[in-house]
């Protein structure tokens, strides 16, 4: 399979578009079942999170609307640990069931900090969905109600994942070649 070049690291393909859209049609039917009729309210993580949700929310069958939180803790591929981000709505989260929608988790500290944050505005109740999650990584006992594929602990770009700021635009999944650690 190709192998691409990213600022001079080399990626290989693990994950194809065709698994990427089976993976989110299972998360969307599983949330369709779920939440039918509750109303939910998708809370979008940007920047990553953006072509997963969008493609996910097309296949939202119940009444539901969406807002967008941007996150960000990574600088290159290594995390830096501190979250930074901006809730910029809370009215419309308020009893609302809240689908946060996530990219991929790792070690978790950005799922918490979210997750924590949208608390405070009360939530009847906060659910997660993440495309990816290394599960290996995870730290944090938050559940991740919905997870699309499994991945391994390795430093992934495409699909909306960037590696300092570039690949997002990618259709595939792709690992940095010669690294088993970010
Ligand atoms: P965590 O806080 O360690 O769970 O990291 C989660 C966030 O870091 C995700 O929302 C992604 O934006 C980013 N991230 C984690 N792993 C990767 C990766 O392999 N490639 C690109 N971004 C990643
Ligand atoms: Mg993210």
């Amino acid at each position: 399979m190709e192998d691409i070049k990213i600022n001079k690291k080399r990626f290989e393909r693990i994950i194809s578009r065709t698994e990427i859209t089976m993976a989110v049609e299972r998360v969307a039917s599983k949330i369709n079942k779920d939440l039918k009729k509750k109303n939910p309210v998708f809370v979008v993580v940007l920047n990553g999170g953006f072509f997963f949700g969008s493609d996910l929310l097309k296949l939202i069958k119940t009444d539901c609307s969406y807002e967008f939180v941007k996150a960000s803790s990574y600088k290159g591929a290594k995390t830096t640990g501190k979250v930074k981000f901006d809730l910029g709505f809370t009215e419309s989260v308020k009893d609302r069931v809240v689908v946060i929608v996530e990219d991929i988790i790792d070690t978790g500290t950005t799922i918490e900090a979210i997750f924590k944050e949208l608390k405070k505005v009360k939530p009847k109740q906060i659910k997660v969905a993440s495309l990816l999650m290394k599960t290996e990584a995870y730290k944090k006992d938050i559940p991740i109600d919905y997870v699309g594929i499994k991945v391994p602990n390795r430093f992934l770009v495409g699909y909306g994942l960037d590696y300092d700021g570039h690949g997002r635009n990618l259709q595939h999944i792709y690992t940095m070649i010669n690294s088993n650690k970010r």
